[in-house]
């Protein structure tokens, strides 16, 4: 039986690190705060005009690809994951492809908007194509921009403070050795708390979900049957075009999704918590991971976290994190590494794979 194994991992940060005292000057909070709530010291911005989330995963998808000895117009299948595209339409997917310059039109293209779960389930998406022998060299990457979305007035700083732009990519390949590959993926969803981290503007939902919810927000529709909806200058005037997050409700519930989705893999496998040698949490709070860490029984050098240097990267953290891990050395052949994401939709997600 085929499975599917990560041939290449590659990952990419911008240059220009953002302290905590930085973000202290646009807004009322502070380095303390900061460490203490989230364990974040620092994170990476990409530049303005010359990094979107498309150059920061061909940056990453370069490394990888290199480091599975093919060559980019190999690549038959390219998922893109990003809850910050470059464009609203179209995704990623094809903008990366031309930034590598992969002529190969034979080659699929597909985004993913499955937020902090969007590499796992990426994952799992190119397992499916591999284990069918549809795909053989697929492209996964994780990238995202956040610097350009964010909101640095005290208002938005629950959020701002937590997020940085970076990109992880893999090529998926199939293997037909027995002891080493994808083991399984889990992956699971629940939209009644769409809203609670959300980035709702701009979009086409005119009120919709927010007026079902009995929350009436004015985004200065006015009466207008046509047009000009899916972004109005009240949303401007008013700084509705930022991210939310219901910070407590998150973290009260992934604290709880993340064992829950890790043990349902660990079962389904036959496996149990302690074989597990290496942990790579999605990287969206310290004190989530260790939470999780705890749970698992683990030490601390059977689990990687960088959030402390590069804050929540959301799809790229898994992907960045893996290939931080493999490159240090802390992840070899044989190995059983875990990973495991939760985020906003709420969607959740794991991956066993033997390395
Ligand atoms: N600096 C200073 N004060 C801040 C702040 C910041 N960056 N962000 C929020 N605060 C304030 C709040 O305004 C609030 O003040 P108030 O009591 O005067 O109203 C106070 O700190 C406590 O806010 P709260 O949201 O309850 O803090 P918290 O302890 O829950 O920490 C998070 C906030 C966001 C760090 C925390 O909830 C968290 O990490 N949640 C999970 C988020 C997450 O993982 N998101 C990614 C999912 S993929």
């Amino acid at each position: 039986m085929l499975r599917s194994h990560i041939a290449g991992i590659g990952s990419y940060v911008p240059e220009r690190v953002v302290t905590n005292d930085e973000l202290a000057q646009l807004m009322d909070t502070s380095d303390e705060w900061i460490q203490e709530r989230t364990g974040i010291k620092t994170r990476h911005y990409g530049k303005k005009h010359k990094e979107t989330s498309t150059t920061m995963g061909a940056r990453a998808a370069e490394i990888a690809i290199s480091r599975a000895g093919i060559s980019k117009d190999d690549i038959d299948f390219i998922i893109f994951a990003t809850l910050s595209p470059d464009y609203y339409f179209p995704g990623c997917g094809v903008l990366l492809q031309r930034e590598l310059g992969i002529t190969n039109t034979e080659c699929g293209a597909l985004d993913i908007r499955n937020q902090c779960s969007g590499f796992v389930y990426g994952l799992s998406i190119a397992d499916q194509f591999i284990k069918t022998g549809m795909y053989k060299n697929i492209l996964l990457v994780g990238a995202e921009m956040h610097s350009m979305g964010l909101d640095y007035s005290t208002e938005g700083r629950n959020v701002t403070v937590i997020f940085g732009d970076g990109a992880g990519a893999v090529v998926i390949q199939p293997t037909e050795d027995e002891n080493k590959g994808v083991l399984c993926t889990k992956l699971h969803s629940n939209g009644t708390y769409a809203e609670k981290l959300a980035f709702i503007n701009p979009g086409a939902h005119g009120g919709y979900h927010l007026d079902k919810m009995g929350e009436s927000v004015d985004f200065g529709y006015g009466n207008d049957e046509f047009g000009g909806i899916f972004v109005t200058q009240h949303m401007v005037t008013h700084r509705q075009l930022f991210p939310y997050m219901d910070g407590q409700f998150v973290f009260k519930m992934a604290v709880v999704k993340f064992p829950e989705v890790i043990k349902e893999a660990l079962d389904s496998v036959g496996l149990s918590q302690s074989d597990i040698n290496m942990f790579i949490p999605h990287q969206a709070n310290l004190r989530i991971s260790a939470f999780v860490q705890h749970k698992l029984g683990l030490g601390d050098h059977q689990v990687w976290n960088n959030i402390q240097r590069i804050g929540n990267t959301t799809a790229a953290s898994v992907p960045i994190a893996l290939c931080e891990a493999v490159e240090a050395g802390a992840v070899k052949p044989g190995d059983l590494v875990c990973l495991a994401a939760f985020g906003s939709g709420f969607t959740w997600a794991s991956a066993l794979i033997r390395w």
